[in-house]
């Protein structure tokens, strides 16, 4: 392997698997079922997922990186110079190569769950860019953690792409970009990627995908749940389902027993009924001026939005609002 590129740090709190195990028995406890998204995201999680970034039905990540080329200047001039950008999730690498070309930030932290895949794309950055000093954090940041220093004189941006904001319920997705502000600090900047409410159709395509991917994302949950924990389970005794719940806003992901069966965990039995589920994601979709009032009770003053022609996707720029 190659020498890591001297503008490379690398810091690891990835959390033990006893979190993962805790989370499963835990989630599987609760009546509905659930688990809580994080847990996708293993080195195979994070392939599935670039495969669905691909996809001709899932829209949002083509049409971000879109918004990003199209808007570039208006963004670095909202967002301002001499920052440390720090990125939430660093989803496809296409969006922060454009991102970093357009902002030019002293510092680039990103921040994700899954290890290899941040490795991966932390080093090629670095080594294109060896003005930008790159420290890759692997961690859970829907838990508390703390960032490196930023360079002096440089302010905090972040970059939470994709729409995983949805993820959240409005309230938890408040109290996490209010941490998100207060992490960022006086003068912050967040740049963040919503996901637009549309036409129900085109939402249930995209997490519905003909070739079964989605199916294959979701359901290797089961796969790491089996492997990692050393649980008794078959993942292809669970179907893959999604919809969008209009009341609610969201697309919902479950997975369906397709028969009566015991899952077991730790010497702990789970009997699933044909047809129980478990409920694995949320994606909560917002109209500009829902997300706004979000972001406002966050603590964010919002400066910006951009949206595509079709009006598919948004991305908001909000400035942490200090205290009077
Ligand atoms: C990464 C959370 C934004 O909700 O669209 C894609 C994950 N799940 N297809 C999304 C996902 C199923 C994605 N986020």
């Amino acid at each position: 392997m190659k020498a890591p590129p001297p503008n490379l740090s690398f810091d690891d709190l990835h959390p033990p698997v006893e979190d993962f195990r805790a989370a499963v028995l835990d989630g599987f406890a609760r009546r509905p079922r659930r688990l809580p998204p994080v847990f996708f995201y293993d080195a195979r999680g994070s392939a599935l997922f670039e495969a669905i970034t691909r996809l001709a039905e899932y829209y949002p990540t083509r049409t971000e990186i879109a918004i990003l080329r199209a808007h570039g200047t208006a963004i670095a001039r909202h967002v301002g110079r001499d920052t440390q950008l720090v990125e939430l999730g660093s989803g496809s690498d296409v969006k922060i190569r454009v991102l970093l070309e357009a902002l030019r930030p002293r510092a680039y932290v990103p921040v994700d769950i899954s290890r290899e895949h941040l490795l991966r794309s932390a080093r090629a950055i670095a080594r294109d860019h060896p003005d930008i000093a790159v420290h890759a954090l692997c961690a859970d940041y829907t838990r508390p953690f703390a960032l490196p220093a930023a360079p002096p004189g440089a302010r905090r941006a972040a970059f939470y792409p994709g729409s995983s904001i949805g993820n959240f319920d409005p309230d938890d997705a408040a109290r996490l970009l209010a941490r998100v502000a207060a992490l960022l600090g006086p003068d912050g900047r967040l740049l963040i990627g919503v996901d637009l409410k549309k036409d129900p159709a085109r939402l249930h395509a995209a997490y519905n995908d003909a070739q079964g991917v989605t199916a294959a994302f979701n359901r290797n949950l089961l796969a790491r749940i089996r492997d990692e924990l050393g649980a008794t389970l078959d993942p292809d005794g669970f179907r893959h389902h999604a919809f969008y719940n209009a009341p609610a806003g969201r697309i919902e992901m479950h997975l369906v027993a397709a028969r009566a069966q015991t899952v077991v965990i730790n010497a702990q039995r789970f009997d699933f009924a044909e047809g129980e589920s478990l409920h694995t994601e949320n994606s909560y979709k917002y109209d500009v001026a829902e997300f706004t009032a979000l972001a406002r009770r966050a603590g964010f003053a919002p400066r910006e939005v951009w949206c595509d022609a079709e009006r598919l996707f948004s991305v908001h720029c909000l400035a942490v609002r200090n205290p009077d």
